[in-house]
């Protein structure tokens, strides 16, 4: 499909307190960056990992970084070293480093230095449920959320659990920025529509950047 708003410049909508969604950000950089997640996964496959709660995520993931999120039978943890594989994660490519960098900054978070980066490639029907980033140590930093490829509803709460949730579409190069007040914010993606995107078929692909220590 011709993509009319291919050229179009980035915007800003806000989100919440502390939280705004930095509209096509992503899109100059888009196709290096799913090339990189490609290679990524040559090292670190993807994975649907299962929760302590014995729960197949449908949601697959891998990471980078100096550590990245990962589940036990006891919980989930930032572990520097991938269980599937038993080697470290791959290190955080520069590319990702610069947007991550760029995009904080754009969001009014100038100090952001992730040490993990965790990928979540949607096939259609996979959703994320609503949860909080809480097991980051350091709350102080943002999260950086790029969206690349099918796009998805992303519901965004508050607080609690039965908060309000506004419901916003995602598309490819959009990036979320959450933190001060909203960055225990409950948030989820809803069960992913067939669709196909030129650079990414079936799926839709998210990067998280995360200051775990
Ligand atoms: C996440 O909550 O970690 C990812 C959200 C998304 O896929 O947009
Ligand atoms: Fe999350």
């Amino acid at each position: 499909m011709l993509d009319l708003f291919a050229d179009e410049a980035p915007w800003q909508e806000p989100l919440a307190e502390g939280a705004v969604i930095l509209r096509r950000f992503a899109c100059a950089d888009a196709q290096g960056l799913i090339a990189q997640i490609m290679q990524l996964a040559g090292q670190s496959p993807f994975r649907q990992m299962v929760t302590p709660g014995g729960y197949t995520m449908s949601v697959a993931m891998t990471n980078c970084g100096e550590v990245g999120w990962t589940t036990d039978s006891h919980g989930y943890l930032y572990s520097p070293i991938d269980p599937l594989t038993s080697q470290p994660w791959p290190a955080m490519p520069t590319l990702f480093r610069e947007l991550s960098d760029a995009a904080s900054k754009a969001a009014g978070y100038p100090d952001f230095a992730p040490d993990a980066c965790l990928i979540n490639r949607y096939a259609p029907g996979a959703k994320l449920s609503l949860h909080q980033d809480k097991d980051e140590l350091n709350l102080q930093q943002p999260i950086v959320s790029v969206s690349l490829g099918v796009p998805a509803v992303f519901q965004f709460g508050g607080l609690k659990r039965n908060d309000p949730l506004k419901r916003v579409m995602l598309e490819h190069g959009d990036v979320v920025v959450w933190g001060g007040a909203s960055r225990l914010f409950y948030h989820g993606i809803l069960p992913l529509k067939p669709a196909q995107h030129a650079l990414t078929n079936e799926y839709r692909y998210n990067i998280t950047f995360r200051h775990t220590r």
